[in-house]
């Protein structure tokens, strides 16, 4: 799919204040500098949508960003970050879990897991919280230019045996570098398949 055009267009601290358009949304989720930010402006070829830092806890606030005026791209603050009081903690664990319980336009969320660590619990407790509430998501490798392919291939395959402890089936997986662009391609044509199979649906 080709991204002619990237805006954004709101943040908001509560799902039902966001877009009431209707069209189909794509979430990143993950530990806080994971890179879900810098993965959105690598899709939107834009380097400059969305804010990244080099310091964890950037992302504060759900953030909708129009693709090609037909889908949106959502960042959301991480988890897991500990530099912040309980109070804080709580609040984005209140309106990230109400977001993606409740948004209706919430079509998959990407959970994004760095290529270089293998699996941690609050990852997979988020990956089994989404799975148990019915929410369709995928998984998604960051950084993969920071390792080599056999040390990726490992955190993957520790992944999969992980998740089949208590899943059935896998998610979906992709490997991405917003760095060398790796895996834009994949990301983009599947986004692009969902929207066409919604499409006929309606
Ligand atoms: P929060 O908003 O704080 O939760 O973080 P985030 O997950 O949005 O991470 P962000 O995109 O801000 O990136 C965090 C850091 O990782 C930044 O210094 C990025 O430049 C770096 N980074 C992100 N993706 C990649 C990547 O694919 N490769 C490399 N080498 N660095 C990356
Ligand atoms: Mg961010």
């Amino acid at each position: 799919m080709e991204v002619k055009k990237a805006t954004f267009v709101v943040s908001n601290t509560d799902y039902r204040k966001c877009p009431d358009t209707g069209l189909p949304e794509y979430a990143f989720i993950g530990r806080s500098n994971v890179g879900k930010s810098s993965l959105i402006n690598m899709l939107a070829n834009d380097k400059d949508l969305a804010k990244t830092s080099e310091k964890p806890g950037k992302t504060q606030l759900i953030n909708h960003f129009l693709i090609n005026d037909e889908w949106y791209l959502v960042d959301l603050p991480g988890y897991g970050y500990a530099r912040t009081s309980k109070t804080a903690r709580d609040q984005w664990q209140k309106m990230t879990h109400n977001y993606m319980l409740h948004r209706e336009a919430l079509v998959c969320v990407f959970v994004l897991v760095d290529s270089r660590i293998p699996p941690q619990d609050i990852d997979i407790e988020f990956i089994n919280f989404l799975g148990r509430n019915g929410v369709p998501l995928a998984i998604v490798f960051t950084k993969v230019d920071k390792q080599r392919q056999q040390e990726i291939a490992a955190t993957v395959n520790s992944y999969k045996y992980t998740l089949l402890e208590d899943w059935d089936e896998l998610p979906e997986m992709f490997m991405t570098s917003s760095m060398s662009g790796y895996g834009r391609e994949a990301l983009l044509n599947r986004i692009e398949e969902i929207n066409k199979e919604l499409e006929n649906c309606q």
